[in-house]
């Protein structure tokens, strides 16, 4: 491709080949922004401008200033710390920072306006050695290099280990090379694939059915800046209620009220841990969204109010398939609108998902999503808080004819992949082949509204199926219908910080697998890690083993029970983090490169993962296992299993191996790290902890935080920072406090690891040490405590 002309409006530098045209922006600092469109020049003679694009994705970003330099052959265009370099002749480019190091090269962009899946190619140097985090959700290990996915939301039931494509589509990666890390983010929501340099070792190829490519190029130097500028462009969670970190239970098939009670019952009865029965398809009348049964479930009010007196909330599943049928309100309001998709001819495109014959609201129209948010004021007259968004990929088993064929099972019009609807149906002017992807969006972002509106003074919780990128300024994501396996439960640990790796921190995968019958010993080993998923759900299939935890004996409710009190107690710790993630981006379960970046070995650790920055998970994932082996990279790391007791302390990097009998999670503190542990309970109440104990490994430099508030709502907070270090032989720990929440208890524990002796403790209420751990009772409003030895 050769450039032979360009022109520089309003910070845009816009360029033409012979015919192609690109547009290069400084998105944000830091982020450069290059939409390519291949074959936009159709007619040779002019020299068209990209038309203005409303991204699904994009909501922030500060366009920077940009500066051109036109120097022979080559075209310079800097701004926000970037640089573009376009060599005219040969057309490649690459974005290099400050110091001129090469962030990305393009190789080659290449265009078939006839292809129908092809249209749009480019080529990205994939050089040797770099790694490729996140994707969104996605297969294999936590590095991507070497496969190839596609990205089409797929309802995916009975999904393997390494099926593509899954329920999401986030285009987005992290680059790790030579310890540096780059953001590649292609806005593109049209189906588009992405060869991870599988075919060519030294190529990154992205193919979209759409007319251009639109890449961020997202600076790092950190894998953490690189999520943070990712964040600042699509947006970033909402603080969720403190009752949807809690335990919960789910399953297909809890059919009536009855069941319901039963379930709480049977977890209190054993004095189990729970926060949220989640309710499925059975609650409705006839698969219709926003009724209930009145036969099996005749009060959902009073049951959502019983459930509540337990401390336990109802969440109810939503699909957006609305069934129809002449009289019922959803659909006939729905029709009154105009609001379905519609097929290629014009016909509201009519087809089966739970209700048969369903219809599929087009919720890319902003009036679509304000009538779906109106439903959601009857769910909150029940006392429903929270919904799970499903099947909005969008699933459909089949796709009918329309009008007067209406029950005619037809061929489709055009083509259809997976159990969706057909590439050609229409929203509006635009083809589901553009918005499929991005179809959960609009579901998720219309549920957020109506739960605004009818509960101002609360948060929502949301979780959803399916997603694009953007999807967490509104909802959680939990992984779909895995399977009752033990690869599927080591799957989810990469699976889960791959979403982590792409803005979507607040996930889960079903605890004890969805499909097929799990075990005793895979649903025990399966809380362990699940103890430490942001959503914490047990859920399985309508024809699976029962999975409640007590169905599998009483040796296993004690290993539950054992694993959802260190779920309980780390709250305060994974709320901190959600409020962390609120603000940075960073996910609570992360890759050991997120803070590990030109560590190989740490980039490899695909059954590990760190919660936070300085506790290292390491659970068991293989059958009869009791024992592992586990990478500590470079620190030194204290084992600390369950919490509940000081180990063995490591320096990193190290290969070590940890014992874990079946009750055991290995957990590992590294040093510097103080983290906030509450005591165990049998549901949340308040994150404005009444008991708090810091868990301290000393070091040089300590850093903890901790942030509290009411736990729902939108009303006051506090931040405390924990820090200090060994200073002249003696151990000083300073508190420091912001916000104006006022304090729920009067002292606190401090349980101070890495210590060879202690003579005195200065600014304690009491302290002892003992086998190498002190402990401390402080008052709760204390400044400073200085151990000496
Ligand atoms: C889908 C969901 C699953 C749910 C089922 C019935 O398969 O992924 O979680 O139980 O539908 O609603």
């Amino acid at each position: 491709m050769t450039y032979t002309r360009f022109e520089v409006v309003d910070d845009i530098l816009r360029v033409w080949g012979e015919s192609d045209v690109l547009e290069v922006s400084i998105a944000h600092e830091g982020v450069a922004r290059v939409r390519s469109a291949p074959h936009a020049r159709a007619n040779l003679v002019s020299f068209p401008k990209l038309p203005r694009k409303d991204s699904f994705a994009v909501v922030g970003g500060e366009r920077q200033r940009l500066t051109v330099d036109d120097d022979d052959d080559r075209l310079t265009a800097s701004g926000g710390g970037l640089n573009f370099s376009l060599d005219l002749r040969a057309g490649s480019w690459t974005v290099t920072n400050e110091s001129r190091q090469v962030l990305v090269e393009a190789l080659s962009t290449t265009g078939d306006p006839q292809s129908l899946l092809h249209k749009s190619t480019f080529s990205l140097g994939a050089p040797g050695g770099a790694a490729y985090l996140g994707f969104g959700e996605k297969v294999g290990p936590m590095d991507k290099r070497g496969l190839r996915f596609t990205f089409w939301n797929t309802d995916a039931f009975q999904h393997h280990t390494d099926s593509d494509p899954l329920y999401v589509s986030i285009p987005f990666t992290t680059v790790l090379h030579e310890g540096r890390a780059t953001g590649l983010f292609l806005d593109e929501s049209w189906r588009s694939e992405v060869d991870v340099a599988r075919e060519q070792v030294d190529r990154l190829t992205w193919t979209s059915a759409g007319p251009e490519l639109d890449l961020y190029v997202i600076a790092g130097p950190t894998p953490a800046d690189v999520l943070r500028r990712y964040t600042d462009l699509t947006g970033r969670h909402a603080m969720p209620p403190l009752w949807s970190l809690g335990a919960a239970q789910s399953r297909w098939g809890y059919e009536s009220a009855a069941d319901v009670r039963g379930v709480i019952e049977g977890y209190r009865s054993r004095e189990l841990p729970l926060d949220a029965v989640y309710v499925d398809i059975d609650y409705m009348d006839a698969y219709k969204v926003f009724t209930w049964d009145k036969a099996r479930f005749p009060d959902p009010a009073d049951l959502a109010d019983e459930a509540l007196t337990r401390g336990v909330r109802l969440v109810p599943i939503i699909d957006p398939g609305v069934k129809v049928e002449p009289g019922y309100h959803v659909y006939e309001e729905g029709k009154a609108l105009d609001a379905f998709v519609r097929d290629s001819r014009g016909d509201v495109l009519v087809g089966e998902v739970w209700p048969n014959p369903a219809v599929w609201p087009d919720f890319t129209r902003e009036d679509v999503r304000e009538w779906w948010a109106g439903y959601f004021q009857g769910l909150v007259d029940v006392g429903i808080v929270g919904v799970w968004n499903d099947m909005n990929e969008p699933a459909a088993f089949s796709i009918r004819g329309s009008g007067s064929h209406l029950g005619d099972i037809e061929r489709s019009r055009g083509s259809i992949e997976g159990k969706t609807l057909p590439y050609d149906a229409r929203h509006g002017t635009r083809r589901h082949l553009e918005v499929h992807n991005a179809y959960a969006l609009g579901m998720n972002n219309a549920a957020r509204r109506g739960f605004q509106a009818a509960m101002p003074n609360h948060r929502p919780f949301l979780v959803s199926r399916s997603a694009f990128a953007g999807i967490q300024r509104d909802s959680a994501v939990w992984s779909g219908d895995n399977t009752s396996a033990w690869s599927h439960l080591e799957l989810s640990v990469t699976m889960l910080c791959g979403l982590g790796m792409s803005g979507v921190g607040h996930v889960g995968a079903d605890v004890g697998g969805f499909l097929g019958h799990s075990s005793p010993e895979l649903l025990q080993r399966w809380y362990q890690v699940g103890a430490f998923y942001p959503m914490m759900r047990n859920h399985c299939v309508v024809d699976g083993r029962d999975q409640e935890p007590w169905r599998f004996g009483e040796a296993t409710v004690e290993v539950v029970r054992s694993a959802l009190r260190v779920r309980y107690q780390l709250l305060p710790l994974l709320y901190t983090l959600m409020h962390d993630l609120t603000r940075t981006g960073l996910p609570p379960m992360r890759p050991l490169a997120l803070h590990f970046p030109s560590d190989v070995r740490a980039t490899r650790c695909d059954t590990q993962f760190l919660f936070g920055e300085d506790v290292l998970v390491a659970p068991i994932t293989r059958a009869g296992h009791r024992q592992r082996l586990v990478y500590l990279p470079e620190g030194r790391w204290l084992e600390i299993p369950n919490f509940e007791r000081g180990g063995v302390t490591f320096d990193g990097p190290a290969d070590v191996t940890v014992q874990a009998d079946e009750r055991t999670i290995p957990l590992f503190l590294r040093a510097g790290g103080a983290i906030a542990l509450t005591e165990p309970a049998l549901h949340t109440t308040s994150a404005n902890w009444r008991s708090l104990t810091w868990h301290v490994h000393a070091a040089d430099s300590i850093r903890g935080h901790l942030y509290e508030d009411a736990g729902d709502g939108y009303g006051e907070s506090r931040e405390t920072r924990l820090t200090g270090g060994f200073q002249s032989g003696a151990l000083r720990l300073r508190r420091s406090v912001t916000g104006d929440l006022p304090l729920e208890r009067s002292t606190e524990t401090m349980v101070v690891y890495g210590l060879g002796n202690v003579a005195r403790v200065e600014g304690a209420q009491r302290w002892s040490f003992e086998n190498g751990t002190l402990h401390v009772t402080v008052g709760a409003t204390w400044s400073e405590v200085t151990v000496t030895s």
